[in-house]
């Protein structure tokens, strides 16, 4: 029969259990991946348990009561605690998103099992390697690029022109989706991504700038654009509700009618 487990030492051991000390009739269990690739030879999920009578209500309040009171060596990215800055997301039983968002009680019965952004090299714990996707962002130039004269003041735009950027502008560049995305995990080396992708096409319907030509020229590329399949696995993950999946149809669009 195939082993379609990993090799016994390639396995996430099972690490120390910290036990609530006290009576609680609202204790609950939160498994923490934790990883120093500079120390442990194996990551190990270490065990949490926390009364919520005496927390607040997020996942990230959770970790940080967790660090504050427990064990103060779990490393995470976390910044603006309201779904602002992107720097909290992780992957919570099972899905990317923003700890800082996450209701506890939406999570149901069971352990909470958080680890980082899956298919990042892991720096250590819950923070995930982001220097590609870094990379790819700057990749693209995302920002203005206008030849007319400098103005006076703002350039200012119609409100149907500001509408089409309206909604790639709210991305957080959290890569919830980029990391829940079956291309990017395979080529993520040459795809550029749903997340870069999203923020590549921002500057396309920017009225305002007038290099269009040379960033459709940029991203026809069989793998920087044309890796996506369109699996939309990106729209779902994404904690802001936007849809990189149509971003990406609509860049692929524009080089298609301009041919
Ligand atoms: S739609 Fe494209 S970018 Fe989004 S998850 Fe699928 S392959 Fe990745
Ligand atoms: S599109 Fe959504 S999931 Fe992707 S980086 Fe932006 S905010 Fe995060
Ligand atoms: S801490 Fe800023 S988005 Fe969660």
């Amino acid at each position: 029969m195939a082993e379609l487990r990993l090799p016994k030492n390639s396995r996430v051991q099972e690490g120390k259990h910290w036990k609530h000390e006290g009576d609680s009739d609202n204790l609950k269990t939160f498994r923490i991946y934790r990883y120093d690739p500079a120390r442990d030879a194996l990551p190990r999920m270490d065990t949490y348990s926390l009364d919520l009578d005496d927390c607040g209500p997020m996942v990230l309040d959770a970790i940080l009561k967790i660090i504050d009171e427990i064990d103060p060596s779990i490393a995470l990215r976390r910044s603006c605690r309201e779904g602002v800055c992107g720097s909290c997301a992780m992957n919570i039983n099972g899905t990317n998103q923003l700890a800082c968002l996450c209701h506890i009680d939406d999570l149901g019965e069971g352990p909470v099992r958080l680890s980082p952004l899956p298919h990042l090299d892991v720096i250590k714990d819950l923070v995930g390697d982001l220097r590609r996707l870094y990379a790819q962002y700057e990749s693209i130039e995302p920002w203005l690029k206008n030849d007319q004269a400098e103005p006076e003041r703002e350039r200012l735009q119609l409100p149907e022109d500001r509408d089409k950027v309206d909604e790639d502008s709210k991305c957080i560049l959290c890569f919830c989706c980029a990391t829940s995305c079956p291309s990017y995990w395979w080529t993520g080396d040459k795809f550029l991504g749903p997340a870069i992708l999203l923020q590549a096409h921002r500057w396309l319907v920017d009225s305002r700038d007038d290099r269009t030509g040379e960033r459709l020229d940029a991203l026809d590329d069989t793998f920087k654009l044309y890796r996506c399949h369109t699996i939309m696995n990106c729209t779902s993950a994404c904690p802001k509700g936007l849809n990189p999946s149509k971003a990406i149809a609509d860049t692929k669009r524009m080089l298609a009618r301009r041919r």
